[in-house]
């Protein structure tokens, strides 16, 4: 496939050189376009050394084929900017075209990944974090920067992913068979080969977490949820190759290579949501979304018992029922202690979802206490799955098997003919 390696000016355009060297040893086609100031850090003879295409020279430089700018984004099958810079992603964001490396951006409808490099300051300035989401929201994916050495021999986070990490994002953004040496980075090692590449193309919003309703400027109203389960779903999508906005109340870290939008009520889980959900092919609303709020949270603390006056919150998932476009798979989740699947059936039909997820809450070993979780899968055609006692990751590899399913036009989905074989005991998940 046809790879464009863009590069701008930081000192990881040097780890940049690695990047290209992996994807032509997996066989693809890579042409490099060094902005002005990549090319102080790193010559451009040594990306012409490695890659298939020398180095084009510039926007205005003649170039085998036609106009540089249009020829190679047209050809592209995805486009890596590896350093990405403050600057490059301000002026990508800002639809700028003023070099060789914007123009093709701008000139191109294949997949981009991002990959920020740049020093703590910057990368925590409020501009870069805007910027990001502006591209994040028009399907740029962001390979987060990590924490580590900058140069100048300063620490923080800034530090441009490694070169292993953004070869692992690009592939699974190109899809199955972008790695045929099988690249060894190119999927968790818990994925088995079948999975590989399932969700590629697709897009996949996640709700995780509980979400905090306050009382008062300090204290809030929430639940046990960790929001485990929600992010496994997102890690276990992403490296099904899927393009994933995870949206979430939970402090957990954010999985690798996935849009995380953190928040924290209800109110603002729905706004996020109903935006990331727009264009999905797939929501799971694994959210444990608190029922009830405080009618008005107080502007300043209280003293003494309050009484709260409670109203409901937003129903999230009604109002993607409500807006669903078609063809989008609609995930929910549930807790029932009794007659577990006879009300989940009941909860399916009413809220008009794809899936149901159903956790028995009071079996052993499963619900918010437990590291394990256990579930049913309940499919609006009536197919019903159980997924014995496992980690939080092969729980959510066993919804995404029956989402898979779904989106290939097969309702009820592999996990329904093996329903135990391949989910076995677990040891690292919880309810939610
Ligand atoms: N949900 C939502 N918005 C809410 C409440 C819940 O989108 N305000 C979603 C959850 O993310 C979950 C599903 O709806 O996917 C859960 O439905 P719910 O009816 O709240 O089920 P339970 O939590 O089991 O609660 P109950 O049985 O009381 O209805």
């Amino acid at each position: 496939m046809r790879i464009v390696l863009g590069v701008s000016g930081g000192i990881a355009a040097y780890k940049a050189v690695e990047v290209c060297r992996l994807l032509v040893d997996e066989g693809h086609r890579v042409t490099p376009v060094l902005t002005d100031a990549a090319r102080r850090f790193v010559g451009a003879a040594t990306f012409s050394a490695l890659a298939s295409d020398p180095v084009p020279e510039g926007l205005w430089e003649p170039f085998e084929g036609g106009i540089a700018h249009t020829r190679l984004g047209q050809a592209a099958d995805l486009v890596v900017v590896a350093p990405a810079t403050a600057d490059l992603l301000a002026r990508y964001a800002a639809g700028m075209a003023d070099d060789l490396l914007t123009a093709t951006l701008l000139a191109t409808g294949a997949p981009v990944v991002v990959c920020p490099a740049m020093h703590t300051e910057m990368w925590e300035h409020p501009a870069v974090t805007e910027n990001l989401a502006t591209l994040r929201r028009r399907g740029v994916q962001v390979v987060p920067p990590e924490s580590g050495r900058l140069a100048g021999g300063d620490e923080g986070t800034g530090r441009m992913a490694e070169p292993e990490t953004i070869v692992r994002a690009v592939l699974a953004a190109l899809g199955p068979d972008a790695s045929p040496t099988g690249f060894s980075g190119a999927v968790a090692p818990g994925v088995p080969a079948l999975r590989r590449g399932d969700l590629a193309g697709r897009h996949v919003v996640v709700s995780a977490g509980g979400t905090r309703e306050a009382i008062d400027p300090v204290r809030v109203i929430t639940n046990r949820s960790s929001g485990k389960q929600g992010h496994a779903i997102a890690e276990a999508a992403r490296e099904r190759g899927a393009r994933v906005t995870l949206v979430t109340a939970s402090a957990l870290p954010a999985p690798a290579s996935v849009d995380t939008v953190r928040v924290e009520s209800a109110a603002e889980m729905e706004a996020a949501i109903d935006a990331a959900a727009r264009g999905a092919d797939v929501v799971v609303m694994a959210a444990a979304v608190a029922d009830f709020r405080p009618k008005v949270a107080a502007a300043h603390k209280v003293h003494g018992v309050p009484e709260l006056v409670l109203e409901p919150t937003p129903d999230i998932l009604a109002g993607l029922v409500a807006r669903r476009r078609p063809g989008q798979v609609l995930v929910g989740f549930a807790a029932e202690t009794q007659d577990v699947v006879g009300r989940a059936r009941r909860k399916l039909e009413r809220k008009g979802v794809d899936l149901l997820v159903v956790n028995d809450v009071s079996a052993p070993g499963a619900g918010f206490d437990h590291d394990t979780n256990e579930v049913t899968i309940l499919c609006s055609e009536g197919r019903t799955t159980r997924v014995p006692l496992g980690s939080k990751r092969q729980v959510a590899d066993a919804v995404l098997d029956v989402v898979v399913a779904r989106l290939h036009g097969s309702a009820g989905g592999p996990a329904d003919e093996r329903p135990t074989a391949e989910h076995e005991t677990g040891h690292t998940g919880e309810s939610r």
